[in-house]
C-alpha cells in the first residue's frame, strides 16, 4: 500500500507541499554541520552558506526560523572517516531537541562525506573502480535507519546506487519509521555545477568521477526512467538536480509519477549568481528570485536553494 499520510503528516511537509504559490514554505535551506570545528567557517563562493561547528548551526537556525525558513536539509560532515553514522545522529539529535516541531529537517544521506576516497559508494576491495553494489545499498541504509532513530523528519538519498530507496523505504518501515518520508534525488546529472559543494562537505573524490552513477546530461530517458524507478520504490517526493539542467524535466516527471518533484539550485548554479553580483554584474536578490520563478514556472514545487535564509529579504512571503 502507498502510503499518501506521509506527505500530510505536519504542518511544515503540508506548507512544503501545498500546491499554490511560490512562498518561503516552498524552500529547503542546506546547512554543512563539521564535527569538531568551534564556531563557523565561511565558504567562500556560498554566500551566507557556512561549514559550522553544533552551537554555530543551532544559532544559524534560530535566525532562519525567524525569517520563516522551516524545511532545511542537513549535510553531516564527520572528522574520521569511514562508515558510521554517529555524528550524523548526535547532530540531529542536538538539533531536533530544540527545535522539535518548528523545523522539518531533511536529512541528506550519502557516503560521500564520510568514505575514505570521497565517493558516493564502496568499492570491491580488490577492483578499486568496481561498485560493491550490496554493501553500498547496506551502509546507505544503514545510515537511514541512524538518521530516522535519531529524530530525522525525513531521508533524502543522494547517493544514485540502484535500489536504494526501496531497500531504505523497507528498513524504514520495518523498525516503525513508515511515517518517515522519502525524498529522492531521482535525477541527478553527473554535474560540473557541484564544484563549491564538493570542497564544502569534503567529498571531492579521490580518484575518477561520479559517471558510473550519476546521469549524462545528454540522456533524457535515463533521466526520466531514473525519477520514475525512485517513484515506483516507495518515493514520497522526487528532485532533480542541479535545478537548471532540469527544468524541461520537471513537468513530464511529474505527470508520469503523479509525486511532487522538487529541484536543487546547487552550489554552482548560486555561487554563480553570487559572483556576477560580485563583480558588479548583475543585482544578486533579483537574479535569485528570478532564478526561483523560472524553477516555479516549470512547475517545480519545492526548491532546495542556498538563498532559502534570504527569501524574507526578497519579498517572497511567507506562506
Ligand atoms: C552528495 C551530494 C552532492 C550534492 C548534494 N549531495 C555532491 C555530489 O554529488 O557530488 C551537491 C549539492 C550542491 O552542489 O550544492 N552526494
Amino acid at each position: 500500500m502507498k502510503h499518501l499520510m506521509r506527505s500530510r503528516a505536519n504542518p511544515h511537509i503540508r506548507e512544503l507541499l501545498a500546491q499554490d504559490g511560490l512562498t518561503i514554505s516552498k524552500l529547503i535551506q542546506p546547512l554543512f554541520v563539521v564535527e569538531g570545528l568551534t564556531g563557523e567557517e565561511e565558504i567562500p563562493a556560498l554566500l551566507d552558506n557556512f561549514r559550522m561547528g553544533i552551537d554555530a548551526a543551532l544559532r544559524q537556525i534560530e535566525n532562519d526560523l525567524n525569517n520563516n525558513v522551516r524545511n532545511f536539509m542537513l549535510f553531516n560532515i564527520p572528522a574520521n572517516k569511514g562508515i558510521s553514522a554517529d555524528f550524523g545522529a548526535k547532530t540531529i539529535k542536538a538539533i531536533k531537541d530544540r527545535f522539535r516541531a518548528d523545523i522539518h529537517l531533511w536529512v541528506d544521506t550519502c557516503l560521500c562525506s564520510s568514505s575514505v576516497d570521497g565517493h558516493c559508494c564502496i568499492f570491491h576491495k580488490d577492483q578499486s573502480t568496481k561498485i560493491d553494489l550490496d554493501a553500498s545499498l547496506k551502509a546507505i541504509a544503514y545510515y537511514a535507519l541512524c538518521y530516522a532513530d535519531a529524530g530525522a523528519d525525513g531521508i533524502a538519498p543522494s547517493d544514485m546506487m540502484d535500489g536504494r530507496v526501496g531497500d531504505i523505504r523497507k528498513t524504514l518501515d520495518e523498525s516503525g519509521h513508515a511515517n518517515i518520508a522519502i525524498m529522492s534525488y531521482s535525477t541527478k546529472f553527473a554535474s560540473e555545477f557541484y564544484g563549491p559543494f564538493r570542497g564544502a562537505a569534503d567529498s571531492v573524490p579521490a580518484f575518477g568521477d561520479r559517471r558510473q552513477y550519476q546521469i549524462d546530461v545528454r540522456n533524457r530517458d535515463d533521466a526520466i526512467n531514473s525519477s520514475l524507478r525512485c517513484s515506483k520504490e516507495g518515493a514520497d517526493m522526487l528532485m532533480l538536480k542541479p535545478g537548471m539542467t532540469s527544468i524541461d524535466l520537471v513537468a513530464p516527471i511529474h505527470e508520469k509519477s503523479g509525486l511532487p518533484v522538487g529541484v536543487y539550485q546547487v552550489s554552482g548554479e548560486y555561487a554563480s549568481i553570487a559572483l556576477l553580483a560580485r563583480e558588479g554584474l548583475i543585482d544578486f536578490d533579483k537574479a535569485l528570485l528570478e532564478t526561483w520563478q523560472i524553477f516555479w514556472r516549470s512547475g517545480a514545487q519545492f526548491i532546495i536553494t542556498y538563498g532559502a535564509r534570504k527569501a524574507h529579504k526578497l519579498g517572497v512571503t511567507k506562506t
